[in-house]
Parts: structure tokens; C-alpha cells; sequence
């Protein structure tokens, strides 16, 4: 198992980024806003919202993998994987050299559906063999003894047999732990999941779970998970991000989110996890009211005013600072540094 020292240095130190989609009709719509985010080696950033807030379009700029119309209209993505001087990704021309050496062998990422990465045409031991013989320059026999190995390490059974079966002949979650397979042969420093167990079954879900927090403590790897379920945070983050219409409305430690939600998002978030304790009860969850508005909907001032339970005066037309609440945990909400005497009123 690698040694992390307890301050290990960040490995991707994302700041100011916000990212801007154009289209011929319309103004440019602004989907992430001034997004700050650090992965470090060993830990785990959970990035937690409801549909379209922005969760995927963050993970896929990190590698580079965002639609034709979007542009990174400010912010760095510093990559600084060892005492080199860090690579901004953000500058990177797409699909130049230095951008593909990163893509898939120093960076990689995995889907909710495994069929994003993995082809149905060809056996899943021969994908992951053709990226170790082009990344690693393994011969073929040793890539596919590295294919199995790597197989084994992520619970699929019988796995020098399972090799020569094509993606349609899994289960559903085997096609996922084969698309985990795929996403660390190459041994990433930083592992970006995207909601990868969203479509699987409780059971497999937990399972995966498991599997992804065991593959990190091995490869001592910095992970991005995003989620739209923060029951799915506390199994597996260090630290938080609430992501809400592009703004990260809250971050911290897991653990001072959860003591002390701040944001009324956060909040909001928080009673929609379905409480273990009343599992034999038909669980009650209190959603959150309305749904996520579209960017260009966006009000002036702070996102979620639209649909806060707590909103007052400037909330609609001034956008929130961040408030530091101690131990690196902050949130953008006027309630935070609202006076006294408007609590009164
Ligand atoms: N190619 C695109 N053109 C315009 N808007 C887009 C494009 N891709 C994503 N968006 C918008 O960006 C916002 C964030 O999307 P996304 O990151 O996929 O949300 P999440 O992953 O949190 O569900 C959404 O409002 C979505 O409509
Ligand atoms: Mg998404």
C-alpha cells in the first residue's frame, strides 16, 4: 500500500474556473461559475447536486472532454503530479501531445453507463490489453496477464475466462467493475467517477462503493466523485463540494458539513437522505420544492433564491461572498452575514 504523508501536497488545484457554452441563437450561458476545487493524493472530493448543476461538465473539462460550443472563459487546472512545475490543464491545446499523455493514463474517469467507455465490438480483456501494449508498451502476453491481475483487483470472478467476454454478456455491474479495470490499468494519479453507481441496484451499489474505496487506499490515487446523493457522500469522501446552477454553494470536510450544514441547499439536501433508521417504514424524504432552473434562468444574485425557503432581500440581486466557517468549511449565503436587526424583521 503507497504511504501518504498526512499533508500531502494537492495533485489538481482547480481555481476561478468557469466554463461557458455558446450557442448560435442565444447568449452564452455560464454552466460552472468561478469554481474552486483540490484533489489530493488518497482523498476523495465528492461532488454532490441534483441534474444540471453543472457536476459533469466540471469533471469532463479536467480532461479536456467538454462539448464543441464550451470554453473555459477563465480559471486554471493546476496538475502537479510530482516536483515538476505543474501543468495547467486549462491551457492545454485539445488534443495536443501533453493533453493525451495525461487523458486516460495520469487522469482517468469513469460513467454511470460503462458503455461510454467501453467499445461493444471487442472483448473486454482485449480493450484493456490494447492500452497497456500503447500506454505501457507491455508485450501482449504480459498486458494480458496484467488484464486478468487487474480484473482479480476488481472482483470479477473467474477472471481469465471473463476476459474473452464481450460487454453485453455482463451483468450490469460487472461491466462497471470492468470499466473500473479499464479506467486504472494505466495506474492514475487521479481517478474521476462520475456518478458510477447511479444506475445500478442498492446491493451492487454498495458494492462498488467498496471496491472504489478499497482500489484508492491500494493505489493511493486522488478521487473525484460525483453523486447526486449525499447518503453516497458519507460512505466515501473526505471532503464536500454542494454544487447548485454552476456556483459551489458549500464545501468542507465531510465530516463539518454534515455536523453543520450551512447553505439552505445543503440543508435542503440533507432532509432528501432516506434515514436507515425508519427503513422499515415506508421512508418519508422531504424533496427539495421545484426543480433546478436552466443557467440562462440563473437569478442575478444568489442561484438558489427561486426555490429557498429562507430568501430575503438582497438574495435575488446581489450574488453571496463566500463565508469562512472555520477549518477550510464555507458557503455562499446571505444568512451568514446577515445583521441582527434583519433576523428581526
Ligand atoms: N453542450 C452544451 N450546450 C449547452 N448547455 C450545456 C451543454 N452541455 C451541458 N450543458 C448545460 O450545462 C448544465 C450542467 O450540466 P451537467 O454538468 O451535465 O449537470 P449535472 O452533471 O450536474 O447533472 C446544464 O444546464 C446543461 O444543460
Ligand atoms: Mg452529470
Amino acid at each position: 500500500m503507497p504511504l501518504i504523508p498526512m499533508d500531502a501536497k494537492p495533485i489538481l488545484t482547480i481555481k476561478d474556473m468557469s466554463i461557458v457554452f455558446s450557442s448560435p441563437d442565444e447568449a452564452d450561458i455560464e454552466a460552472v461559475r468561478q469554481v474552486d476545487l483540490t484533489l489530493s493524493p488518497g482523498k476523495t472530493l465528492a461532488l454532490v447536486g441534483e441534474s444540471g448543476c453543472g457536476k459533469s461538465v466540471t469533471a469532463r473539462s479536467v480532461l479536456r472532454l467538454l462539448d464543441r460550443n464550451a470554453r473555459i472563459q477563465r480559471g486554471s487546472m493546476l496538475f502537479a503530479p510530482g516536483d515538476e512545475p505543474p501543468t495547467d490543464i486549462a491551457k492545454l491545446k485539445a488534443d495536443s501531445l501533453p493533453l493525451r499523455a495525461i487523458r486516460g493514463r495520469e487522469i482517468s474517469m469513469i460513467f454511470q453507463e460503462p458503455m461510454t467507455s467501453l467499445s461493444p465490438v471487442h472483448t473486454i480483456g482485449d480493450q484493456i490489453d490494447e492500452m497497456l501494449i500503447l500506454h505501457e508498451r507491455l508485450k501482449p502476453k504480459q498486458a494480458r496477464e496484467r488484464t486478468v491481475a487487474l480484473f482479480d483487483q476488481v472482483g470479477i470472478p473467474g477472471a481469465r475466462e471473463r476476459a474473452d467476454s464481450y460487454p453485453f454478456q455482463l451483468s450490469g455491474g460487472l461491466r462497471q467493475r470492468a470499466m473500473i479495470a479499464m479506467a486504472l490499468a494505466c495506474a492514475p494519479k487521479v481517478l474521476i467517477a462520475d456518478e458510477p453507481t447511479t444506475a445500478l441496484d442498492v446491493t451492487t451499489q454498495a458494492q462498488i462503493l467498496d471496491l472504489l474505496r478499497q482500489l484508492q487506499a491500494d493505489f493511493g490515487m486522488a478521487m473525484l466523485f460525483i453523486t447526486h446523493d449525499l447518503g453516497v457522500v458519507a460512505e466515501i469522501a473526505d471532503e464536500v463540494a454542494v454544487m447548485y446552477l454552476g456556483d459551489v454553494v458549500e464545501q468542507g470536510s465531510v465530516f463539518d458539513v454534515f455536523a453543520a450544514p450551512s447553505h439552505p441547499y445543503t440543508q435542503a439536501l440533507m432532509s432528501s437522505i432516506p434515514k436507515m433508521a425508519r427503513k422499515a417504514d415506508r421512508v418519508r424524504l422531504s424533496p427539495i420544492k421545484g426543480t433546478v432552473p436552466a443557467p440562462r434562468d440563473r437569478p442575478e444574485g444568489c442561484a438558489f433564491t427561486s426555490r429557498c425557503p429562507h430568501a430575503f432581500e438582497p438574495c435575488a440581486t446581489v450574488r453571496p461572498e463566500r463565508t469562512a466557517l472555520g477549518n477550510g468549511h464555507h458557503a455562499r449565503c446571505h444568512l451568514l452575514t446577515r445583521q441582527p436587526a434583519e433576523v428581526v424583521a
